[in-house]
């Protein structure tokens, strides 16, 4: 039987890849997709993953689901120089992004985790205001989840928005703070790991060619923009495959090495917000590790499986 999957995103280059992989692993069954704001606008995180969705035509249409405008506390910090402006490199179709939306992404957190018992897993790809909001919407809910993971934190590497902070914490570091205390069963990817794998564009143009399918050509063109901001800012012609080891780390546990710890999130420094920290000494922790930490990755596994999924 295939698994319960939640993806909430924040639907950028990134997270197309993901949410490709995604509902291309027959392991899971990806029930619901819940969109928040981040790398766009959340109305164009709705239109991007309607449009995915369509293009992927996967035999179980996952419910769509709309959330949060903007951070629990703070201004809306979007990254159309990463994603261009309308979140997927420019080949989103034109138009208005507004779609009928009919139930909130929090409720339907809610109800999905009421639904499969201690089954869904819940991958967010983005920062964590619905899945802060769930929380504080009804506790005993959200408990019945089985597993969230949440790609997020630098915390021995440098920061990608900032010296110090990964976008996803970025953006929200109230609604981290509040996911990351909360003591549900949170397993973290954060940048030391997936800055471990480079997906590089002569690889993406190569199989493109000898794939003719639509999902490739989004492949190809979707990306041009993203790659073309790495190789301006990290001096490769590539890009990072974020928000895909969440949804790998997710279907496939064992490419992944974690470390329980403690972890938190910067939510008052001026020149550190949304600052990682992990403890690991239970001895000098005052909290209970209860966050699995990832340390490692597969890279070899994690590639294969990704391209063999990609571009089936
Ligand atoms: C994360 O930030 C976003 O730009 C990506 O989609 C990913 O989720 C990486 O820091
Ligand atoms: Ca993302």
């Amino acid at each position: 039987m295939p698994r319960p999957f939640l993806l909430d995103t924040d639907a950028g280059v990134d997270d197309a890849l993901a949410i490709i992989l995604a509902l291309r692993s027959p392991e899971i069954s990806v029930r619901a997709i819940t969109t928040v704001a981040g790398n766009v606008e959340v109305g164009k995180c709705t239109r991007n993953v309607n449009y995915l969705v369509d293009l992927l035509q996967p035999p179980r249409r996952p419910e769509i689901a709309q959330g949060a405008a903007k951070p629990l506390k703070r201004a809306l910090v979007t990254a159309p120089e990463v994603h261009g402006k309308d979140g997927l490199g420019g080949v989103a179709p034109q138009g208005s992004p507004s779609l009928p939306v009919a139930k909130n992404a929090v409720d339907v957190i809610l109800e999905r985790c009421a639904l499969a018992e201690k089954k869904l897993t819940i991958v967010a790809l983005g920062p964590l205001t619905n899945l802060a909001l769930a929380w504080k919407k009804k506790p005993q809910v959200l408990r019945k989840v089985g597993k969230i993971v949440s790609m997020g934190g630098a915390f021995r590497v440098h920061g990608n928005t900032g010296p110090v902070a990964e976008f996803n914490y970025y953006v929200d570091p109230d609604a981290a703070h509040i996911v990351l205390n909360s003591g549900l069963p949170v397993t973290v990817i954060p940048l030391d790991v997936t800055e471990q794998v480079v997906l590089m564009r002569k690889e993406v143009e190569y199989r493109a060619k000898r794939r003719a399918s639509t999902v490739a050509r989004f492949i190809l063109s979707g990306t041009r923009h993203y790659m073309q901001y790495h190789r301006q800012t990290e001096g490769f012609s590539g890009g990072y495959l974020h928000d895909p080891i969440a949804v790998a780390a997710a279907v496939w546990p064992s490419i992944i090495e974690t470390k329980k710890a403690s972890v938190d999130v910067e939510t008052q420094g001026e020149l550190t917000r949304g600052m990682s920290v992990a403890e690991f000494r239970r001895h000098s922790s005052q909290r209970k590790p209860t966050v699995h930490l990832a340390t490692r990755i597969d890279r070899e596994i994690f590639l294969r499986l990704f391209h063999e999924r990609l571009w089936k």
